[in-house]
């Protein structure tokens, strides 16, 4: 994991280098479409006070579980005992890239979305609310954090959201196996360079033109940004766009000459 320090330098480079956030010189359709519809979307939707009310109760929650540790998660994640609210604060995506997932899944309408780490299943709910027909699956390695997101779910009454419980390895190819197709994937756990690009090659075997795949954390270490490099070059991967704190994969057959992009978020 890089220092503070470290992040603040990458952080610096990537946004004197990237486009900017209103669209301005970028010619691809596409890409200026995901700029004005998705990333500049400032509608307040109802659902986005609904999720940040969880979040408060969540970070000012003391309960203790007890958690087995599978991946390089977040800055303070090696211990094995951790408040409902340590996990709230240093493991959940903040509310601004929650909603950011659930103004992509309300653009592209995926029926099969899949999260690679639950934690409290916050974001999994973004993703939930912004398609309730949908079909969202999320793997979470922990069962007391499961457990959790569990109560999270019923709480917020949503019932489009099967959890898988156990380490990634066991779970994700079995899980492929019997799904058609995935149209979204968050891969949001496990923080390393040989799983990232595992699960990412995984899931792309079960990916078509229209899928869209996220990519956590792509510079929060030199390993992430390995893994990053590997997927947006791959054959396969049609447009990247590096947001930063997350990177975007788009597959689509349309875009002829391979297309990467960095834009300020
Ligand atoms: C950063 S958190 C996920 C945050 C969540 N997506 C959100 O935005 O609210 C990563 C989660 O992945 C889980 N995890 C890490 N490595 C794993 C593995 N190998 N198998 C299963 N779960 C794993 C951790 O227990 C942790 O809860």
């Amino acid at each position: 994991m890089y220092s503070r320090f470290q992040s603040a330098l990458k952080f610096i480079k990537y946004y004197n280098k990237a486009s900017n956030s209103r669209g301005h010189g970028i010619h691809s359709p596409f890409v200026f479409q995901f700029i004005t519809k998705i990333l500049n979307d400032k509608t307040k939707y109802a659902d986005y006070k609904k999720m940040e009310s969880l979040r408060k109760t969540l970070l000012s929650d003391p309960t203790i579980l007890s958690i087995k540790d599978l991946g390089a998660g977040s800055a303070a994640n090696n211990t094995k005992e951790r408040s409902i609210s340590s996990i709230a604060s240093h493991s959940v995506k903040p509310g601004k890239f929650g909603q950011l997932l659930f103004r992509m899944v309300k653009q592209y309408q995926p029926q099969t979305i899949l999260e690679l780490g639950t934690s409290l299943g916050v974001t999994t709910s973004y993703l939930s609310l912004a398609n309730p027909t949908a079909n969202v699956i999320s793997l979470e390695g922990s069962d007391a954090i499961a457990g959790q997101a569990k109560k999270n779910f019923d709480s917020l009454n949503l019932k489009n959201i099967r959890l898988v419980v156990g380490d990634f390895n066991d779970t994700l190819e079995p899980l492929l196996a019997t799904l058609p197709s995935i149209d979204f994937a968050f891969i949001d756990g496990n923080h390393r360079k040989e799983p990232t690009i595992k699960y990412f090659t995984s899931i792309l075997s079960h990916s078509h033109s229209s899928s869209v795949l996220i990519l956590d954390d792509i510079h929060w270490s030199a390993e992430m940004e390995e893994a990053w490099e590997y997927c947006r070059k791959h054959t396969e991967v049609r447009l990247s766009i590096d947001l930063f704190f997350m990177g975007a994969l788009f597959f689509r057959n349309e875009i002829l000459e391979k297309q990467h992009f960095s834009i300020r978020f």
